[in-house]
């Protein structure tokens, strides 16, 4: 297939935006091989050309001339990645009525001018897409309105706003919320000025656009109701936790015999929902539907590399549809080997069964030793003259593990069957309880 260079513009090249350029070049040999088009930053728009980027592109591709992005009908693709409503807004407007498709991250905008930029983008056949105006590199917007298409979503519940999920975090570990709030901030979670973030309006505007895709009509901004973080304090933290609960800030919209509510606000959350456990900066979405009954997307909300992947992911999907159609091709691009099955290596529980005497713990060590198998864990139980021995190992490769179980088994001491079950776990094995 023969490659096609698309030139892209940003209006924008802060975090995200030099995030975006970094991608496609760093990925982009990957994105030409599996799309056959090589997307090239060829002009950015910023406030001031000469401040120094990370990531800083070629000479003469940064301008402050919004005219050299607007009155370039030879870009044809756009990424607005600058924030505000003003003068985004317009710009955003202009590129999609002269038939340019635009790709946002700009929740404000998607939120407060949805309706008229979707107006102008139909009526050009210019595309406008916004993946990363919600919960950055988790892919929402996409499951809803492809993969989702034929359910009937008819609750969203979310923790969408990563600055308060860290400080709600950092209190239910026992800091103020003054404390926890200055912690984001040295942290770079929060904003010197947070009011967005903690008011409630950052998470109102994500809601606002996912309630308006998930059911299919618009959510006014003003239709969601807001309350903020500013008012919960160390008392309502322990409460929660007295009640087996974790105080969130939730997002939420249910359509409710046809009709919408949507809220931002704290909630105390049951810890064994899956949204209690998401901690710091994380966000997480779960949709609620007739055929799929819930869906629960959780991943990294902010950070400029992270947003940008959905930026990109939203660039290669208009490529994609605009007269290519590479989107439904085959998706195989190249022919990688498959691994051997015991070379994967995990952590494991062993679960074994021997003669309750001298010298036995010696044997088992050195067959689990002789493979490489590391002990992290071990606990032994009596029972009958038998002990059973429950041991969580270090990562050891699947095939290790069998080779040093068949020895066990072989082991004259050896009573009953000797098992490994892979061990899943993102705080590492030694920190492990038994209970
Ligand atoms: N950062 C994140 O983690 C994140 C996550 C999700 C969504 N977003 C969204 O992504 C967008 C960009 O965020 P960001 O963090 O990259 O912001 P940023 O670092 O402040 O970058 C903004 C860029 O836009 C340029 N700019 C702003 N106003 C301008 C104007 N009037 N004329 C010309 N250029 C202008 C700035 O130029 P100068 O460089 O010359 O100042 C800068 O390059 C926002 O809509 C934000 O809500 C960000």
């Amino acid at each position: 297939m023969p490659s096609v260079d698309v030139p892209v513009a940003l209006l924008g090249y802060g975090t995200v935006g030099a995030s975006v350029h970094r991608l496609l070049e760093e990925q982009g040999d990957e994105i030409e091989r599996a799309t056959g088009h090589r997307l090239r930053v060829v002009r950015a728009l910023v406030r001031d050309a000469d401040k120094e980027r990370r990531f800083a592109p070629a000479t003469g591709v940064l301008t402050t001339d919004p005219a050299d992005v607007l009155g370039d009908s030879s870009l044809a693709i756009v990424a607005e990645v600058m924030g505000g409503v003003e003068p985004a807004g317009p710009y955003v407007l202009e590129l999609l009525a002269s038939g340019r498709s635009v790709v946002t991250a700009n929740k404000q905008l998607v939120a407060r001018r949805g309706a008229e930029l979707f107006a102008a983008a139909a009526s050009s056949g210019a595309q406008l897409r916004f993946e990363a105006s919600v919960c950055a590199a988790i892919p929402v917007i996409k499951v809803l309105r492809e993969s989702l298409v034929s359910t009937n979503v008819h609750k969203i519940v979310g923790i969408v706003n990563g600055t308060t999920n860290f400080v709600l975090s950092a209190m239910d570990e026992g800091r103020t919320y003054a404390q926890a709030l200055a912690e984001a901030q040295e942290l770079g979670y929060a904003e010197a000025d947070p009011t967005d973030d903690v008011g409630g309006g950052d998470a109102a505007a994500k809601l606002a656009i996912l309630s308006t895709v998930a059911f299919g009509s618009r959510v006014p901004l003003e239709w969601v109701a807001v309350e903020g973080i500013e008012g919960v304090t160390q008392e309502h933290v322990r409460a929660a936790r007295a009640l087996d609960m974790r105080v969130k800030l939730l997002a939420r919209a249910t359509l409710a015999d046809g009709r919408v509510d949507a809220r931002v606000g704290p909630a105390f959350v049951d810890v064994r929902h899956p949204l209690a456990a998401v901690e710091g900066p994380f966000n997480a979405v779960m949709l609620q539907g007739d055929a799929i009954r819930e869906i629960t997307l959780e991943g990294p909300g902010a950070g400029g590399i992270e947003t940008a992947s959905a930026v990109v992911a939203d660039l290669v999907s208009i490529v994609g549809t605009t007269g290519t159609g590479f989107l439904q091709d085959d998706p195989v691009w190249h022919e990688l080997e498959r691994l051997p099955p015991g070379d994967l290596a995990s952590p494991w529980y062993l679960r074994l069964e021997v003669e309750d005497r001298a010298g036995v713990l010696e044997r088992l060590a050195h067959e689990l030793a002789s493979e490489g198998v590391s002990v992290a864990r071990l606990v032994q139980q009596p029972v009958d003259g038998h002990a059973t021995l429950h041991v969580v190992t270090h990562e050891a490769p699947a095939g290790r593990v069998d080779r040093a179980l068949a020895a066990i088994r072989a082991l004259p001491e050896s009573r009953g069957d000797a098992i490994a079950i892979p061990v899943v776990s993102q705080r590492g094995v030694e920190n492990l309880g038994w209970a």
